[in-house]
């Protein structure tokens, strides 16, 4: 009966979060060890809280809000900072603008920059669109990644929404092209197509280079603290978000040796994406030709 009780404890401290509201809620047993992930005292061996995935309010004044697509099961990202009311888009899709200018609207905030970890070869960017419906917006993407944006980014540059920031890292592997987005606290990891939970992207086309990949991940990504949440531009069994830790411990792919992630990526006969010959053009012109 004891042990079937210490085993409620965290979930019932996962309600005591939604219902008060979490942020100074939590009981003193429940160790924080990130925004928006709590665990108890035992990380591995406990049940893990994810609070982040609904509804993600940071003592930072911080605005978070992880969005899906299913078509591509493509993660779009919001960020904002709470009392200038200026975001960011992560990787927009152009099926779910509408929804995503709906929320942007609701919430009234003034949606800076639409900015894409990479030239994406499986969806149309929202990019494009969003440009056309938003005076001022400016679009991003990586100066290696061969597309036209308002915004070329490099190693090293901030994206500025209100106080915050996200800075980039390049990450190429998947495509030169890739960026992984880090918010100022390192809590945050956007990490495109470069880092996947427990996989990451394909390196069998678009300039891609299992051995670039390999490199980006363990220096730019492996390298932030190990409760840095992961938040990747897809996942494909409905996982929201890892951690750098996590990542460094479980992924199939990455723990392994450079050689053997070589032979694992060369070995794994994926079909050609559907899209990529639309998809690609695309992109290139954020998203839509007549831009
Ligand atoms: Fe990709």
């Amino acid at each position: 009966m004891c042990s079937f009780v210490n085993r409620l404890k965290p979930v019932l401290a996962y309600s005591l979060c939604f219902q008060k509201g979490y942020s100074r809620k939590v009981p003193a047993h429940i160790k924080h060890i990130g925004p928006g992930l709590r665990t108890s005292k035992q990380p591995l061996d406990s049940v893990i809280i994810r609070p982040y995935c609904s509804r993600m309010e940071f003592g930072k004044g911080l605005f978070f809000r992880q969005l899906f697509e299913s078509e591509s099961s493509t993660y779009t990202y919001l960020l904002a900072d709470k009392e200038s009311r200026e975001a960011v888009l992560i990787d927009p899709v152009l099926e779910t603008v509408e929804r995503d200018l709906k929320l942007v609207e609701e919430l009234g905030f003034n949606l800076k920059v639409a900015v894409n970890t990479h030239c994406h070869a499986d969806h149309i960017t929202g990019t494009g669109l969003l440009k056309n419906r938003l005076f001022g917006m400016k679009s991003a993407i990586s100066r290696h990644s061969g597309a036209s944006a308002d915004i070329l980014l490099s190693e090293g540059d901030k994206i500025h929404f209100g106080k915050h920031h996200l800075s980039v890292r390049e990450t190429p592997g998947h495509t030169d092209g890739c960026v992984t987005l880090v918010t100022e606290d390192h809590s945050m990891a956007f990490t495109g197509d470069a880092l996947l939970i427990r996989g990451c992207g394909r390196t069998d086309f678009q300039q891609g280079c299992s051995r670039k990949l390999y490199e980006s991940v363990h220096q730019k990504i492996f390298t932030l603290p190990p409760q840095c949440l992961v938040f990747p531009a897809h996942d494909y069994k409905g996982q929201t978000a890892s951690t750098v830790g996590e990542e460094k411990r479980f992924n199939p792919r990455l723990t392994k040796s450079m050689e053997e992630f070589v032979d694992i990526m060369v070995n794994l006969n994926l079909p050609k994406p559907a899209k990529i010959d639309i998809a690609v053009p695309a992109n290139l012109v954020c998203g839509l030709h007549e831009v």
